[in-house]
């Protein structure tokens, strides 16, 4: 089978996509203007045309900008709701979503706004087309210590629909250790834990996420390859990376599509993973993430399957019904 028509046809979890990273210019547009909120731009070109980064940082400016307009739960609704319709066209059937709730409560909306529009989009998803998700919460490891533990207190009343927390924004200077505690406390409420690390932070950043924060996933990680003895861990514990092929080509973690070590990855038997990270502002998709990558790197039929059945492997939902996936899969007449 065409490999494009292959991909399109395979059921996908996605288990690395920040919300707010999936707000495309002409919502973010139409949002501002019914909450008349200005912004630094005049038209949706003009906002695709400053989407030019040249690391993490410049793309962060930018992305906690857009964030801004968002202020009443129908927003957050919206939002969602717009990314779970892609999805549904990418036969993405179950999500683990990241959403950064300081992002927000510094800006004055309440943790429970921005908690019940997303939750609310999910909860429509799966009743009108039986799609599963999770949500997960990410602390921003730019803020200290202090404010993530604030945070964590506020998230309290809504644990039982937040699955595990996890640490994104600027990764250089801000290590893991800086928040061993933090994920203590979280892990002690009964959260399971995931981190960025290894995108643009060095090899020991991914070390301390499984020996300190102890998670579960390691988000990127694709400079692993850089510790032989680190790959043969993480390939022995089927320890799952969530690699995002378009956001290392467009943050510059990676030269071209053809560079990138996620082929290699797979060979040396890590659990890889396929994912989106911020779609609207890295030019695309799941699918256009899995037929981007299957081309440039001559991915065959097999892997393109693998990483299908990866990413069920790896997401936290129940043995059961990871393994009815995986069946699914394994049924498909190719
Ligand atoms: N890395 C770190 N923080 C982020 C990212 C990312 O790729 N996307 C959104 N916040
Ligand atoms: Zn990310």
């Amino acid at each position: 089978m065409d490999p494009l028509n292959l991909i399109k046809i395979l059921p996908k979890a996605e288990l690395h996509l920040h919300i707010e990273g999936s707000f495309e210019p002409e919502l973010m547009f139409e949002i501002a203007q019914r909450n008349k909120v200005s912004t630094r731009f005049k038209s949706v070109e003009e906002v695709r045309e400053a989407y030019n980064f040249h690391n993490l940082q410049s793309f962060l400016d930018i992305y906690y900008e857009g964030a801004n307009v968002l202020i009443h739960e129908r927003d957050f609704y919206d939002l969602t709701m717009a990314y779970l319709k892609k999805c549904q066209e990418d036969n993405v059937v179950h999500t683990e979503i990241f959403f950064d709730p300081q992002t927000h409560t510094s800006r004055g909306i309440s943790f429970e706004t921005v908690f019940k529009g997303i939750q609310g989009a999910l909860l429509d998803a799966k009743k009108e087309w039986g799609m599963s998700s999770h949500l997960i919460m990410c602390f921003l490891r730019h803020l200290s210590e202090e404010d993530a533990f604030k945070t964590l207190k506020e998230s309290l009343p809504y644990k039982e629909h937040i699955i595990a927390v996890g640490l994104d924004s600027s990764e250089l200077g801000h290590p893991p250790t800086k928040f061993e505690r933090v994920f203590k406390a979280a892990r002690d409420e009964g959260f399971l834990t995931v981190a960025h690390a290894g995108e643009e932070g060095p090899v020991s950043y991914i070390k301390e996420a499984l020996d300190l924060l102890k998670v579960s996933r390691i988000d990127h990680g694709v400079r692993s390859l850089e510790d032989d003895e680190l790959v043969e861990r993480l390939a022995k514990e089927k320890m799952p990376l969530t690699v995002c092929p378009l956001s290392n080509i467009k943050l510059c973690v990676f030269k071209k599509l053809a560079d990138h070590n996620l082929k290699k990855l797979l060979d040396r038997g890590v659990l890889v993973t396929i994912n989106s990270d911020d779609p609207a502002y890295f030019g695309g998709y799941m699918n256009e993430n899995f037929s981007q990558t299957a081309i440039a790197l001559n991915l065959s039929q097999a892997e393109i399957k693998l990483l299908a059945i990866n990413s069920f492997t790896a997401s936290f939902l129940p043995g059961a019904t990871k393994e009815s996936w995986v069946e699914k899969i394994n049924q498909l007449s190719l």
